[in-house]
């Protein structure tokens, strides 16, 4: 097939043009840049050994995406495109609420004039709120904490929405659970700008010295250390769940949380980083995060019984491959 990638200079973005150039398809990527950068293109090329079209464009902007669609005859759009700082979201509400929904209503837009009728869409296990883990995508969705939360159950609801209007209309909504980890090349990972939010990059950095030790926020949770429990899954396992999505999406929308289903601490993390890199973790417990909640991890049956998809790759292989990426990182931006 021939996908529209939006959003596959990213990092979730990026390890899934891997996946579908292995799996055989081919890659058109519309990116922005605002959070990534060509190189990225350049090195998925690299690993794949194939050609990925590249068009640096808005996809809020509905010329430049309708001038994609009329130009390639598209089977399908993979929508990563958007941003992603929860922190963030709640300073700027209308940047996050203008950016991720317009995307995805001009895409869904699009994508009906063309008669483009499969979509797959990045949401979050986020919207499931505070809800009993596991976390099924049977659940009633609880009320998310910040805007970009919001963004993503209501880009769920649009496109529900056009799928019950337009039964040709196909489309997978994946909800993500912690991607951590980079592809086993080191080519290509997580590069956050600034100080990193998220856990495992936060991590690395500590491990590489850039960053004196690690903050964990809370050892008072009720889990198995009193530090919090996420369902972290390798970004590549991410990727592959979504060529899984692509090749069996069926009429109508479809819910898929993509988790491995086991739950991991935050100390359970420090401690398979430490023994499968060899470094020491220094860390300090400090206050609990605003925001933040006991648990979450998936029920990840559906996934495997309809898409034959399942997560693979352990704990272990996502600490050294995050950690080869961020040793990598610096050497391979130095050379070009
Ligand atoms: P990322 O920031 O690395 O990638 C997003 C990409 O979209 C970037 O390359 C950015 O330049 C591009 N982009 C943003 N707005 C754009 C626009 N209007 N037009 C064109 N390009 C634009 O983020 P990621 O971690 O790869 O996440 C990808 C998607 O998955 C996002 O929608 C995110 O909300 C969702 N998601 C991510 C996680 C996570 O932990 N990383 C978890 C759940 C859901
Ligand atoms: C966060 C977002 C979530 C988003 C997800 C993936 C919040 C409140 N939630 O989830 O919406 O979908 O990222 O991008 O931001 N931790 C530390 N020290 C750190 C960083 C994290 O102890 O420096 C802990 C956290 O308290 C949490 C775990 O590590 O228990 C994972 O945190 P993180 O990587 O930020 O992901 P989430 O909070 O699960």
């Amino acid at each position: 097939m021939n996908i529209l990638v939006t959003g596959g200079a990213g990092y979730i973005g990026s390890h899934t043009c891997v996946a579908l150039l292995e799996a055989g398809h081919s890659v058109i990527v519309a990116d922005n840049l605002s959070n990534s950068k060509i190189e990225t293109i350049h090195r998925i090329k690299e690993i794949s050994n194939k050609d990925v079209l590249f068009y640096q464009i808005d996809v809020t902007d509905e010329q430049a995406v309708e001038a994609i669609f009329a130009k390639h005859a598209l089977d399908g759009v993979i929508h990563f495109a958007g941003f992603k700082a929860v922190g963030e979201s709640v300073e700027r509400p209308l940047h996050y609420y203008y950016n991720n929904l317009v995307s995805t209503m001009v895409l869904a837009k699009v994508c009906q004039h063309y008669g483009v009728h499969r979509f797959v869409f990045s949401s979050s296990a986020t919207v499931y709120g505070e809800n009993e883990v596991p976390f099924k995508e049977s659940m009633e969705l609880l009320p998310t904490t910040n805007p970009y939360g919001e963004t993503k159950a209501m880009s769920e609801r649009i496109l529900m929405d056009i799928a019950h209007a337009n039964p040709k209309f196909s489309v997978a909504l994946l909800r993500y659970f912690n991607p951590v980890g980079a592809h086993e090349s080191g080519f290509i990972g997580e590069a956050p700008n600034g100080i990193p939010n998220n856990l495992m990059p936060f991590v690395t950095k500590v491990a590489k010295g850039e960053l004196d030790k690690l903050r964990i926020f809370g050892d008072d949770y009720n889990t198995v250390d009193g530090t919090g429990v996420r369902d972290y899954i390798h970004v590549m396992d991410l990727a592959e769940g979504h060529v899984a999505a692509l090749d069996h999406l069926d009429e109508g929308a479809h819910i898929y949380n993509l988790g491995t289903g086991e739950g991991t601490s935050v100390l359970q993390i420090v401690k398979t980083f430490e023994e499968a890199n060899g470094i020491e973790i220094p860390y300090e417990i400090v206050d609990r995060r605003p925001g933040d909640i006991a648990y979450c991890y998936a029920d990840a049956s559906k996934a495997q019984k309809a898409l034959g998809w399942t997560a693979k790759r352990d704990l272990k292989a996502m600490c050294t491959d995050a950690w080869r990426f961020e040793k990598q990182y610096q050497a391979l931006v130095d050379m070009k």
